[in-house]
């Protein structure tokens, strides 16, 4: 087996409580920050995609399945034809009145590092599922509940890949774009011929990186006393749905477009 970079015998007399060592991952985790304009101008270097997917390999996942694939797309005609999916989204949102503030999706097409992000669904089966003698998977109440669970470790497991990804590449000095909305049938038809990648597989996000077109800008977040909780959950973060409605009226648009200093 070959040797896994940066691997090293770990001693945890070493590294328990290292404070320096945490400071040094917060500084790439604090500076993960999306943009979602690039300069267009700049050439990633080979070997930063292989760093940055070196990272994504290394991510946990349910039944240690991987069931990731990762595309580099380097021709600039097949960004813009993505990214012309995406303006047509766009306007879907638009003319179905869904109040999303949906970013500028012609961004896309400026990446210098544009990466799809591709699932393998069928290894749902390798989560506790319900299968029958031919292994195909059971229809009933009880195994629907199973499976819903089997999608969800197998959506974590990807996310968890990709957001390695993402922080290597911050950690390389990039900006990041995390692209979703490609869940439906038209999207992966869309994509899919576009890349050679077969039917039972399904592209699941786009990882966009590179220097930003312009200055980016640390966006809102909670406060650690709203996230955490020792022992009980506590009822004062929770919300009703009102004030869920609420936020998403009077908040969201700021939290996504603003920087965290102008937002109230
Ligand atoms: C699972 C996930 C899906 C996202 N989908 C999109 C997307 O489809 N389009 C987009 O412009 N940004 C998308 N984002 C980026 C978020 O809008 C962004 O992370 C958020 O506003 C916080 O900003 P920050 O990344 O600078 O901290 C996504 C992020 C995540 C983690």
């Amino acid at each position: 087996m070959s040797e896994t970079p940066g691997l090293r015998p770990l001693d945890p007399a070493d590294l328990q409580g290292n404070r320096a060592r945490y400071d040094a991952l917060m500084d790439v985790v604090v500076n993960r920050i999306t943009t979602r304009e690039f300069d267009s101008s700049f050439d990633v270097p080979r070997e930063h995609f292989e760093l940055i997917l070196e990272a994504a390999r290394q991510a946990p996942s349910g039944a240690n399945s991987q069931p990731w694939h990762y595309i580099i797309v380097t021709e600039q005609p097949v960004k813009e034809q993505i990214a012309e999916y995406f303006v047509g989204e766009q306007q879907r949102r638009i003319d179905l009145n869904m109040k999303f503030p949906t970013p500028n999706y012609s961004g896309l097409a400026t990446a210098p590092g544009f990466i799809v992000v591709v699932t393998d669904f069928r290894f749902v089966r390798a989560f506790p599922v319900l299968r029958d003698e031919h292994s195909a998977l059971v229809r009933s109440e009880v195994n629907d509940m199973y499976v819903q669970n089997a999608e969800r470790i197998l959506l974590q497991s990807v996310a968890a890949s990709t957001m390695s990804a993402h922080l290597a590449a911050t950690a390389l000095g990039y900006n990041v774009w995390w692209v979703t909305a490609i869940g439906q049938e038209g999207a992966q038809k869309a994509m899919k011929p576009l890349l050679g990648i077969p039917d039972d597989l399904s592209v699941l996000d786009i990882m966009c990186f590179g220097p930003p077109k312009t200055k980016t800008y640390k966006r809102w977040k909670k406060s650690l006393g709203e996230i955490i909780n020792w022992d009980q959950f506590q009822p004062e973060h929770h919300l009703s749905l009102d004030q869920v409605e609420e936020w998403i009226q009077t908040q969201r648009h700021k939290v996504m477009y603003r920087d965290a200093k102008n937002v109230d």
